[in-house]
């Protein structure tokens, strides 16, 4: 991710950003690094919140992992903490140079770096502490949480600690029309003489990552979930929820977000109520803008699926919405939303001297077409 003066949390000196800025290409440098990276640590929420985990959680003489460890950032404050060894697990060849930090501050002795995947890594002893910066969209999303769970379960020992130990999901109906209509700017113009509105199904079953006030909430917010990495499914959540308008407008989607218990009485948050973090928050588009009042209720279907349970099997966000209002039933409007539907389908190529329909086609439309049915607003 590139750091520009939008979504950078640390600022930097006035004019720099428009004066110099990385270009992200394998042919220069080390594009972790210097864009994904140098963004991470210049969240100071986010990162003093897990060195503070780290510093009431490990104790002197502990075995801790850092998986995920990239910079290395969060294995050097495990030693600091007096670990006695720490394993510091990264896929990315990033990890060399977090070496050569390590080395750079004296700590190289007791950390030990693992250029592996943690799913195929294989550790010589068990140990006290996992520590990783896991968390994704809405907290859960992505792969490394499913990863650490994996590797807890393999190496942690019974009374190990986790640093997250538990993320809490949260969700607000919001009214934003400037979040909204950056979604919906295919549907909204031509684009040099040429209407480009197919592309809207997919922009608007995509997700955001934006920031929001609390002034658009059309409602309080709700709690999707509460998931202790230890003991919950980490790969699906789901649920229904209903929100009473706090007041009349139109509903444009809604923002997520996530709270992590990193340890007791160490929380990092990506509430929009809490300082800004990398996260930000997560924008779920509606297709359509949908009018609400305060006697209204906006009923959400939510689900979060990674994906993980088959092989092949997609992972999705769904989000399907329903307006009613008890005075004027037949006014009901609902959207089934799933972020599915945003891979484009294959386009049957017809021609005027022939028409062909690809086995390929058939086959990548007609499986897109029993996930959609299947994965669809369920009874869940
Ligand atoms: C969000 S970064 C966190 C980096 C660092 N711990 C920090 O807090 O600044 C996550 C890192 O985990 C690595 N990663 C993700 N999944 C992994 C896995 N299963 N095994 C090893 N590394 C993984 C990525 O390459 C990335 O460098």
């Amino acid at each position: 991710m590139d750091i520009t003066s939008e979504n950078a949390v640390v600022s930097y000196s006035p004019g720099a950003e428009a004066s110099i800025a990385y270009i992200p290409t394998p042919l220069t440098g080390h594009p972790a690094l210097m864009g994904f990276h140098r963004h991470l640590l210049a969240d100071t929420v986010r990162t003093e919140a897990f060195i503070q985990a780290i510093e009431c959680v490990v104790r002197p003489g502990q075995v801790v992992v850092d998986l995920g460890s990239g910079s290395g950032i969060l294995a050097l404050a495990c030693a600091r903490a007096g670990a006695a060894r720490v394993y510091a697990i990264e896929s990315d060849s990033l990890i060399f140079l977090a070496q050569q930090a390590a080395q750079a501050n004296g700590l190289a002795e007791r950390i030990i770096f693992i250029h592996q995947d943690s799913r195929r890594a294989d550790l010589p002893e068990k140990v006290d502490v996992i520590v990783s910066e896991c968390l994704g969209l809405m907290g859960l999303g992505g792969t490394m949480v499913p990863a650490v769970v994996d590797l807890a379960r393999r190496y942690l020992k019974p009374d190990g600690r986790l640093i997250p130990q538990a993320i809490t999901l949260f969700i607000a109906p919001v009214e934003s029309p400037l979040h909204y209509e950056y979604v919906h700017v295919w549907e909204q113009g031509r684009f040099y003489g040429f209407d480009l509105a197919t592309f809207q199904k997919t922009a608007s079953n995509n997700l955001y990552i934006a920031r929001f006030r609390p002034e658009s909430f059309l409602s309080r917010p709700q709690q999707v979930a509460a998931v202790q990495l230890l003991t919950a499914n980490v790969t699906e959540v789901s649920a229904r929820l209903n929100f009473a308008p706090t007041r009349s407008g139109r509903l444009h989607g809604f923002c997520g977000w996530f709270e992590a218990s990193l340890a007791d009485g160490v929380t990092l948050s990506a509430s929009p109520l809490a300082p800004p973090t990398i996260w930000r928050q997560l924008y779920l588009p509606l297709e359509k803008e949908l009018p609400v009042a305060t006697d209204s209720l906006i009923q959400l279907n939510f689900g979060l699926n990674l994906g993980l349970r088959l092989a092949g099997e997609p992972g999705f966000f769904r989000w399907c919405t329903e307006v009613t209002c008890p005075s004027r039933p037949a006014e009901t409007m609902s959207l089934k939303q799933i972020t599915l539907k945003s891979i484009p389908r294959k386009v049957e190529t017809v021609h005027a001297c022939h028409s062909e329909r690809s086995e390929e086609s058939l086959k990548t439309n007609s499986k897109q077409n029993f996930i959609e049915q299947n994965y669809f607003c369920d009874s869940k």
